[in-house]
């Protein structure tokens, strides 16, 4: 892999080995083998969710994905569950970077760093963040509210970020949250972060397996069809998350946003798993490719940064734009220095 331009070599690129601080959120069962591998392919890197594997399927699903990326590839577990079994079975299947979010990652940290890992922890206050080093984390990943998916701040990237990197101890930083272009990799580096951290933006890629309807959603919807919520709460309660409305939240919104267990519709099966338990609506699941039933009514997990991006496009041409984008900026940058 040739590497990038030594302005956009940092801890982050090092520690990984990439061409571009450029990192792939897990972005629900769209984060599949042959997004991973387009990812560490295009010089970045891409995490995967291990929350809606089966336990008894996270060993051969992460083989697949050793296979596309030559093990290059993180994993990352949700702690509102005990996922002590999983970590397990994702270090004997080889993973060795690992990303930790919600829950005390404390047991975690330390298995995962006797193992020889490497641990990014997605926080959202600077009391969090001034913790990390102690508890023995590598890479902090600050989460702005911008944030599609589930929430762990109160503010912005913009302000965020910085208060982030200020309190971090020295441990390198990760920007999170409405960050979509090479123009927002240089903002966020300028904020001090060593890198970007992006999940809308890959959801519209050609190559994740997230459904195609939902891509066309997050290519076509603007800032106001974003809500905030806590409705999709059904393996996942009360945490807020940022989705663009659908049916079922115009439907919740009409009946007068009922509390939970009189929602309209809430023993509607909506679609089956793959490994065919029933879906019902509510379900923290986003739609995925080969997903039949009422994809729609699932929640359609999107952050602001949908106002950026225009087009369902290849893993390659978007860390390829972002690596071009962010040198123009750069170059620019440097030009404006020099006039006058
Ligand atoms: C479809 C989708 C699923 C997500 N699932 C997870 C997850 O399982 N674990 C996690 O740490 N973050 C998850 N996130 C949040 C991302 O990690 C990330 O913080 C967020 O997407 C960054 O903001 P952006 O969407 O503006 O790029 C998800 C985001 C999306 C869009």
């Amino acid at each position: 892999m040739e590497k990038g331009d030594m302005a956009l070599e940092t801890p982050l690129t090092k520690a990984l080995d990439l061409r571009v601080p450029v990192l792939a959120a897990p972005i629900g069962r769209g984060s599949n083998a042959e997004f991973l591998g387009a990812m560490t392919h295009s010089g970045g890197f891409g995490f995967t969710a291990l929350m809606h594997m089966p336990e008894e399927t996270v060993s051969d699903e992460l083989a697949q994905r050793r296979r596309a990326t030559n093990g290059r590839f993180g994993a990352n577990l949700s702690l509102i569950v005990d996922q002590r079994k999983r970590l397990a079975t994702a270090l004997d299947a080889g993973v060795r970077v690992f990303s930790l979010w919600h829950g005390d990652i404390e047991p975690y940290v330390r298995i995962i760093k006797d193992a020889g890992g490497l641990v990014f922890w997605t926080l959202g206050t600077p009391d969090e963040a001034a913790r990390a080093k102690d508890l023995g984390v590598d890479f902090i990943v600050s989460q702005g509210r911008e944030a599609g998916g589930h929430l762990v701040a109160r503010a912005p990237t913009m302000t965020l970020l910085p208060s982030i990197v200020d309190a971090a101890k020295g441990v390198p930083v990760v920007a999170a949250g409405g960050i979509a272009d090479g123009r927002g990799l240089v903002a966020a580096m300028a904020l001090g972060a060593c890198g970007v951290w992006m999940g809308t933006r890959f959801v519209a890629s050609r190559e994740s397996a997230n459904h195609r309807g939902y891509k066309e959603r997050v290519v076509a919807a603007r800032a106001t069809d974003l809500v905030e919520t806590e409705l999709f709460n059904v393996g996942w309660q009360a945490c807020p998350h940022r989705v663009i409305r659908n049916s079922t939240y115009s439907r919740w919104e009409d009946a007068g946003r009922p509390a939970t267990g009189h929602r309209p519709g809430e023993s509607d099966q909506i679609s089956r798993f793959p490994d065919g338990r029933p879906l019902y609506r509510y379900d923290v699941a986003a739609a995925w490719d080969a997903m039949e039933g009422d994809w729609e009514a699932s929640p359609l997990y999107a952050g602001t940064t949908i106002g950026l991006i225009h087009d369902v496009k290849s893993v390659a041409d978007i860390v390829g734009d972002i690596e071009t984008t962010a040198q123009a900026v750069l170059d620019r940058i440097a030009a404006m220095r020099t006039v006058g």
